[in-house]
């Protein structure tokens, strides 16, 4: 009890009203060159079929239908490729209908883009082609940097006709290995579509280019006195178009909610090269379907983003950040229902880490100071609150770390002083995922989950892995998102097998998601029948099928490579 009074005048003590409009900007350019990961890659022409897929048996499990069309894997030969560190059963045919790029497809790109807009040279390519999490490699001869959207346009309407495979990207940030090509799709990059259109201060509607970077957009609504309604670890390099192709999460989604509900309109164009106007920019249009949704979260299959609109809200002027500790669980449950209840309006991030990530952090990121350096405790929790009005922010927000203290619910913990320190919490929070490539291989699981069951998936997953490798849960609590990471020194595929397909039939079984915020990508395309019925599948297929009748879009990503007949 009298530990419990002394922390909790440290937090009253160290509470401010500070503000802190930014967070740590993480430079991410030097996590390209980051060693540690180790993967086999390249065009086997013996197919490697996982014991995973050679399961004969028509006895299904009700989670898990993919098991039911295995066989028509096995019939494919030629050219696999085979990658043993992502995930099970990332084994790809390139598909035959593709062309290969020749001279003449140079020359043309050529002659619309101009020679400084199209690349071939080994760097540029050897960047483009590998994934953020250094886990897929492609081996693109071509990457495309188009300056406008009719450009894209005429990339993509001549990509179909020649049936010349397409790998849009964007910041390259993906965690799923969704946007570095396969085989060798050409990359189609629209960083050069950076410019902000217009933004309206009255409505907060901001409209501009995809490839803007999220942090610019950030820093110039800030200037205006409002912010983008999402943040994360990556936004000095992800781009908004995708952002809103992956549907992105992130930090701020406890508070302003998904990019469905503030994107008002997207320019698209197909796979054809039409270009599709739906770049709207009202609140309310029930004119017919609101296709710009099919985009959201389409992760490139269905079509280019070229421009968004997007709701900004208002950059309020009191924000405060406290971080805690919690002994278990069932306290970072009950602080987040307290934090909904007593803070409601003014609650803008709700996040967790357990000990390993916290020891994962201090071990690998350097210049990271522990705000609770007396003792480890076993969960971290954020919690950030925005607001208008200082004194009645800051007086809710003390109110409610005094009565979690005396209930128990808190160990320990400081409110951020001024925004120095507000940035050196949150990289504590967001610098998990960069310890983690430091510490060497990284399986990770993006789950939605229900928040009362959540954590025991890491707990049993430890239990199964035993010494063998370091299990972290970490994620947005507020949001019911557990980022499940398993680290190890280097790649295992025994390791694997005991993860996969447990993972998925965890998260199936408890009714969950096998991918919260950061897509199917190439990694998960095949798994998606842990979460969506064979018949929402097959209208996903349709869609695709109508929308890009060649396939030349992202192939091999989201879509399970053979669907359910
Ligand atoms: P890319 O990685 O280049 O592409 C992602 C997908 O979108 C690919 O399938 C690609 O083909 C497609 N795509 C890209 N641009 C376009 C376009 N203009 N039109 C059509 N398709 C396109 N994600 C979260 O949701 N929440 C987080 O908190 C979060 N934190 C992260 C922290 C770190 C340190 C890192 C490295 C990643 C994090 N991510 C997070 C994942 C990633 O940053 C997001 O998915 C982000 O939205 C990807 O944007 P990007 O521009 O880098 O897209
Ligand atoms: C995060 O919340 O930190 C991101 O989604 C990245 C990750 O899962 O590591
Ligand atoms: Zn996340």
């Amino acid at each position: 009890m009298e530990k419990l009074f002394r922390s909790s005048q440290r937090l009253l003590n160290q509470s401010s009203s500070s503000i802190f409009p930014h967070r740590s900007n993480p430079n991410f350019e030097h996590l390209k060159h980051i060693s540690g990961s180790s993967y086999v890659y390249g065009d086997i022409c013996n197919a490697y079929i996982k014991p995973y897929f050679e399961c004969e048996t028509r006895n299904l499990q009700a989670y898990h239908p993919l098991k039911d069309y295995v066989g028509m894997f096995r019939a494919k030969t030629c050219r696999i490729q085979y990658k043993h560190f992502g995930s099970t059963a990332t084994t790809v045919q390139r598909d035959p209908s593709f062309s290969i790029l020749s001279s003449d497809d140079i020359d043309y790109f050529v002659e619309i883009l101009g020679e400084k807009n199209v690349f071939q040279d080994e760097d540029k390519l050897s960047t483009a082609n590998m994934d953020w999490m250094r886990k897929y490699k492609g081996s693109s001869k071509l990457l495309l940097q188009p300056r406008c959207t009719e450009e894209v346009s005429q990339i993509l309407k001549y990509c179909n006709s020649r049936r010349l495979a397409v790998v849009p990207q964007g910041g390259n940030t993906g965690l799923v290995g969704g946007s570095v090509p396969v085989f060798d799709e050409v990359i189609v990059n629209i960083g050069c579509m950076n410019n902000i259109i217009s933004f309206d201060k009255v409505s907060g509607i901001l409209v501009c280019e995809a490839g803007c970077i999220l942090e610019n957009l950030d820093s110039f609504l800030i200037n205006q006195g409002f912010l983008m309604p999402l943040d994360l670890g990556a936004k000095g390099s992800c781009q908004i178009g995708g952002n809103v192709s992956t549907n992105a999460g992130g930090l701020r989604f406890v508070r302003y909610g998904s990019l469905h509900g503030n994107v008002l309109g997207i320019e698209a164009v197909l796979a054809d090269g039409s270009v599709i106007d739906m770049l709207g920019t009202l609140r309310k249009d029930n004119t017919g379907y609101d296709l710009k949704h099919l985009f959201i979260g389409s992760e490139g299959s269905l079509g280019i983003v070229t421009k968004v609109s997007i709701l900004t809200p208002l950059k309020l002027s009191s924000i405060n950040l406290a971080f805690l500790a919690c002994n278990d669980y069932l306290s970072c449950q009950k602080l987040l229902l307290e934090a909904r209840r007593k803070l409601g309006e003014i609650l803008s991030a709700f996040e967790f880490l357990d000990h390993e990530s916290m020891g994962m952090v201090l071990t690998h990121l350097e210049g990271i100071r522990n705000p609770l350096p007396s003792s480890m405790y076993n969960f971290y929790v954020l919690i950030e609150t925005t607001g208008s009005d200082e004194s009645y922010d800051k007086e809710k927000l003390e109110a409610f770390l005094l009565r979690s203290m005396e209930g128990g619910l808190i160990s320990d913990g400081v409110v951020a002083q001024d925004i120095n320190q507000a940035s050196s919490f949150w990289r504590i929070r967001e610098g998990i995922t960069e310890a983690l490539m430091k510490a060497g291989a990284v399986y990770k699981y993006d789950l939605s989950l229900p928040v009362e069951k959540m954590y025991n998936l890491v707990e049993e997953m430890r239990l199964r892995l035993g010494l063998s490798a370091k299990v972290l849960g970490y994620g947005h609590l507020g949001d019911a998102n557990l980022h499940l990471n398993v680290s190890t020194l280097q790649y295992d595929d025994s390791i694997l097998a005991q993860i996969e397909p447990f993972v998925y039939e965890w998260t199936s079984k408890h009714r969950g998601s096998i991918s919260a915020e950061h897509g199917l990508g190439l990694m998960k395309a095949n798994e998606i029948y842990y979460t969506k019925s064979p018949e929402t599948v097959r209208l996903m297929v349709s869609i695709k099928k109508l929308l890009d009748p060649n396939g030349i879009l992202n192939p091999y990503k989201v879509l399970p490579h053979s669907p359910l007949p």
